[in-house]
């Protein structure tokens, strides 16, 4: 199909963004990608193509259940509450998802248990009995990353049941030596148990010819993933383990009491239930955008790391269980923050809140805009590059242009524009119209960095104009005055075209500047029509140059202690269990970072005294410690008890970190950390200062 027939016809289209995880909160990394699938369906809305956005949280598995336990609440409260952070995080950053639902729903239930039965009845099932480590105190399967042990290739101690962080070498868990369960310290045992696999196996010439047919011409698939899946395809396809045995946070399987579906089962299968929830709100057909042969469109926007699930399971799932499958997959690569990985210690893993505690959600919007493409080539939020762009082009050439000439309106014209009669207002206004049809086929191509440049080049051309016109000294001039309002007109009209042009990308500012022109939201459509004889409101300021100190409190908000580093470690991990992510992209750094004495000296060491030392109920490696620094006191919970017997703690010297923010755990707050040496277990010696020292010196 031609642009121009593309154009024309009014499309129904369903799009997605990959369902977050519900036991992590929404960062600028997600963000790529929400902001991305947001500006297309944007885009796609004001272009009068009927468009549907969903997306849901991800709420089964195992990390929620433990996670839920940990805090002592059901995963119930768990996904509760992060729904709503999640979706307040999107509002804020102007995701405007048509439906923002759960994996936890009846809706996906019933759909996700329907898909398993068809695919059984198609006899795209098979039940096998395998071997998987077993927690016997904690009376459960243990999935890979809940496993540590020695890698049986390098004898790195401490490694995960997958992958080895050391050498790199992938294994089962079952190859692990001396392996422990992470959650309980216990050493698994083996153990057999009945699986459902889904015979993905049987799926090749299917998932060749979903790509060869394509949509409407166009490959369902990026070039880079069409790649990868030559790679799956070579490498063979593997069945896939889709069942997980009690207790497990999800849909328990028909027919197999104990037995439930695998999260990344019923995780795709959230797009279809938060969609058919939208359908009985709106009145809308579910089958219309689902059943086999549907001619709508179906879009997916995922992550690189995600593909494999997408264009391997999902279709084939779809294919099998009578659904029709995506017309295409949209990937886009990952964010790197100042050329590396978003990381704790660097203060670069900013949440989605913390941003928003420092800075306009809009331009994140416009940096990722103007750095994304349709490619899958990872993504780079540099800082500084960041302030400046946003500070030129937004502030000082598209702003700008309504700063400049809406004063003189109201000051000279009494608030009312005139008309584009002249022929220079007449040819710089059609010049800012004449690219409209480009723009758009950026858009709708994911090419937003291109559109981006292009617009800017507009914006240049705008401001070149009034600057070459001069209409603050034609104002001077009463017999130029007439020629003034104008200038001033086509300014606005080129304001107007710009913030149109933009719009997808600043929806909040462009509804800022409709207010202010007194006109209607804009639509694509006006791309072709001027503002003429109309009265406008004053001008308001409508953002502020991004200064330094503003990224330098955002990045000491995110920066954090090393226990949180832990946490993101094992969160990166989740999802390789099945396939491992694409990339290297995952990994975790293991590279030594150098600090500058700077670095060193913001850490406040201290000497402390031990002036109590107590079990803490429900805690098995935390002592509660009460410390003197010379005067304060300060309760510190410290992971020592497997070492050290509370009364053998009292009266002793050792050395903390006094600056430390407090942190809030499930026991109380811990106002500090206490240094302790070695890996852990028996094997712990506490940092002592020679005698003589005393409490609250500081440690140079
Ligand atoms: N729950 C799964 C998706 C299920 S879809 C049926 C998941 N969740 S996630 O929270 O880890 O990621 C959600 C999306 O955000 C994924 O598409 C992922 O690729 C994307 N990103 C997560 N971190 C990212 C970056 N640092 N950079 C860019 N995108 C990132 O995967
Ligand atoms: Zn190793």
């Amino acid at each position: 199909m031609t642009d121009h027939e593309r154009r024309r016809e009014r499309r129904r289209i369903l799009v997605t963004s990959a369902l977050p995880y519900a036991n992590g909160a929404i960062h600028i990394g997600h963000l790529v990608e929400y902001i991305q699938t947001d500006i297309w369906v944007r885009f796609q809305k004001l272009c009068g193509h009927e468009c549907y956005y969903v997306c849901a949280d991800d709420t089964h598995g195992t990390p929620v259940m433990l996670r839920a336990e940990q805090e002592g609440i059901t995963p119930e409260a768990l996904i509760e509450r992060m729904h709503a952070e999640h979706q307040r995080d999107f509002g804020d950053f102007h995701i405007a998802f048509d439906n923002y639902y759960s994996t936890n729903s009846e809706e996906n239930r019933e759909l996700a248990q329907g898909i398993y039965l068809r695919l059984k009845a198609a006899g795209m099932i098979e039940i096998r009995t395998i071997e998987q480590l077993y927690d016997p105190v904690r009376d459960m399967f243990l999935p890979d990353r809940y496993i540590k042990g020695e890698c049986p290739r390098c004898h790195a101690p401490d490694q995960y049941g997958d992958a080895c962080e050391a050498c790199g070498a992938t294994y089962s868990p079952t190859e692990l030596i001396n392996p422990i369960s992470v959650i309980s310290g216990a050493t698994p045992v083996k153990r057999a148990s009945e699986h459902h696999f889904f015979r993905l196996s049987r799926c090749r010439e299917l998932l060749a010819d979903w790509i060869r047919r394509g949509w409407r011409g166009e490959s369902p698939l990026q070039p880079e993933a069409l790649n990868k899946m030559e790679e799956w395809f070579a490498a063979g396809l593997k069945d896939w383990d889709i069942s997980r045995d009690a207790p497990y946070f999800g849909f328990e399987i028909p027919g197999a009491p104990g037995k439930y579906l695998y999260v990344w089962l019923d995780a795709p299968v959230g797009y279809m239930a938060s969609f058919l929830d939208l359908c009985k709100h709106e009145g809308l057909d579910f089958d219309a955008f689902w059943k086999a042969g549907s001619a709508t469109e179906l879009y997916h926007f995922i992550g690189k790391d995600i593909l494999y699930f997408h264009a391997l399971f999902w279709p084939a799932i779809l294919h099998f269980a009578g659904y029709r499958t995506p017309s295409r997959i949209f990937v886009h690569g990952f964010l790197t923050v100042n050329g590396q990985k978003m990381s704790k210690s660097r203060g670069t893993f900013i949440t989605a809140r913390t941003y928003l505690a420092h800075l306009p959600p809009e331009f994140l919007r416009y940096y990722f805009a103007a750095k994304l493409n349709d490619r899958i080539e990872d993504i780079d939020l540099n800082l500084e590059d960041f302030a400046a762009r946003v500070n030129s082009d937004l502030i000082g050439k598209y702003l700008n242009i309504a700063s400049r000439c809406a004063g003189f309106i109201h000051k000279a014209f009494e608030g009312k524009l005139g008309n584009l009669s002249h022929e220079d207002d007449h040819a710089i206004v059609r010049a800012l119209q004449a690219p409209a049809g480009e723009i758009r086929d950026l858009f709708e191509a994911r090419r937003y960095s291109e559109a981006v440049r292009r617009i800017m080049e507009l914006a240049d051309q705008a401001n070149a104009y009034i600057n070459a016109h001069e209409p603050w000294r034609m104002l001077k001039d009463p017999a130029r005055k007439a020629r003034a309002h104008g200038v001033c007109t086509a300014a606005l009209n080129l304001f107007r075209l710009l913030t149109l042009y933009l719009k997808p990308i600043l929806p909040a500012t462009a509804a800022r500047v409709e207010e202010f022109l007194g006109i209607p939201a804009l639509t694509w459509h006006d791309a072709r029509t001027r503002l003429e004889n109309h009265p406008i409101r004053p001008y308001r300021h409508l953002a502020r140059r991004i200064e330094p100190a503003q990224i330098e409190a955002m990045l000491a908000a995110s920066r954090d202690d090393l226990g949180d580093k832990r946490d993101e470690r094992s969160r990166t991990r989740r999802g390789q269990a099945q396939q491992p992510r694409t990339d290297a992209l995952e990994k975790e750094e293991t590279a030594v970072e150098t600090i500058t004495i700077d670095d060193f000296a913001r850490i406040d060491l201290r000497v402390a005294r031990i002036v109590k030392a107590e079990d803490v109920p429900g805690a098995d490696k935390l002592l509660r410690l009460t410390l003197d620094l010379g005067g304060e006191t300060r309760n510190v919970f410290a992971g020592i008890k497997s070492k050290y017997k509370p009364e053998e703690l009292v009266g002793r010297y050792t050395v903390m970190v006094a600056n430390l923010a407090p942190r809030k755990m499930r026991f109380g707050v811990s106002e500090g950390m206490v240094l302790a040496a070695g890996p852990g277990g028996k094997d712990l010696w506490l940092i002592q200062p020679d005698e003589g020292a005393q409490a609250g010196m500081r440690v140079k």
